[in-house]
């Protein structure tokens, strides 16, 4: 059943990283359903066309806030921006990284920059968005997590603990905000057909199937009630992690795909 998402949580959503891939799903899903929204992001022109294009194919305003998610200082510039809107659902898609690559291969302002925006803004938006959401008893929060989070992996270490970090901190803010009106859901995905997928994929592409992100963004918003966490693609979306049965050593080798040279 789709989720009346305006009368349930408020007139407006925010996607942080709303531009294209997931977020512009995000972004067209909400706005289908009535939402008006605020979509963030860094580079102008692309996400000025794809507000136009939500503009043009909803019925709907579009806010546009061209801010860099990985400084100290875009979350309170975000809440400026929407301080005269009410905000019911505010999800946190940006947090891919499109270069894996062993963690010394990269240099240190690369992985904090990836923190900043992965683990220090979201939990800064989970504070200053959901903080009024529980005062006004309605919203909504999204925090995007991967498969990456389900254990360390070589070429990923940096990028699946940030992941881990979002799971957890949907989880127990689910668990925290239960009764308060206020519904969080921490999206687990895997492989999804958006640009930033391929740029890690290069030319060579995908040998398995990528989820389609207009389907991941629908079942989202038609499953926000149903937290902690859904895992899209999954038999049962909120299920436990499909690792759980494997030691912590062997999910580990299993994640670094053949990297682990003698694993004991
Ligand atoms: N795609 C997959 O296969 C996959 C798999 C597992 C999990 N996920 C998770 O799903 C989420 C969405 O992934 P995605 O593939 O759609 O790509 P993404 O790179 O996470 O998101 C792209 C969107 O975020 C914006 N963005 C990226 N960095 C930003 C920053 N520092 N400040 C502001 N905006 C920023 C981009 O616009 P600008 O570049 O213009 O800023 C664009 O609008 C991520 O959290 C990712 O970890 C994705």
């Amino acid at each position: 059943m789709t989720t009346d998402l305006t009368g349930t949580y408020g007139p407006w959503g925010v996607v942080a990283g709303g531009s294209d891939g997931v977020g512009a799903a995000f972004a067209h899903a909400m706005a289908a359903r009535g939402m008006n929204v605020v979509l963030v992001a860094r580079r102008v022109p692309v996400l000025e066309a794809f507000a136009d294009e939500v503009r043009s194919r909803h019925n709907v305003e579009v806010r546009t806030v061209a801010l860099d998610l990985s400084t100290s200082t875009a979350l309170s510039e975000l809440v400026t921006a929407t301080s005269d809107l009410d905000i019911g659902l505010f999800v946190y898609n940006a947090g891919g990284d499109d270069r894996s690559a062993d963690f010394l291969d990269k240099d240190l302002d690369t992985h904090l920059s990836l923190v900043h925006r992965n683990c220090t803004n979201v939990l800064e938006a989970a504070y200053r968005f959901g903080g009024p959401m529980v005062e006004r008893g309605r919203g909504a929060m999204v925090l995007l997590t991967s498969g990456a989070a389900w254990a360390g992996g070589a070429h990923l270490a940096a990028y699946g603990a940030t992941k881990a970090f979002d799971l957890i901190l949907a989880e127990g803010l689910w668990a925290e905000w239960s009764g308060s009106g206020v519904d969080v859901l921490g999206l687990v995905l895997s492989a999804t057909d958006t640009p930033s997928m391929h740029r890690v994929l290069g030319p060579a592409g995908s040998t398995r199937p990528l989820a389609d992100p207009a389907d991941v963004a629908n079942e989202a918003l038609d499953h926000l009630g149903d937290g902690p966490t859904w895992i899209f693609g999954a038999e049962n979306p909120t299920g436990g992690s499909p690792l759980g049965a494997l030691s912590r050593r062997d999910a580990v080798v299993m994640m670094s795909g053949g990297k682990v040279s003698a694993p004991r």
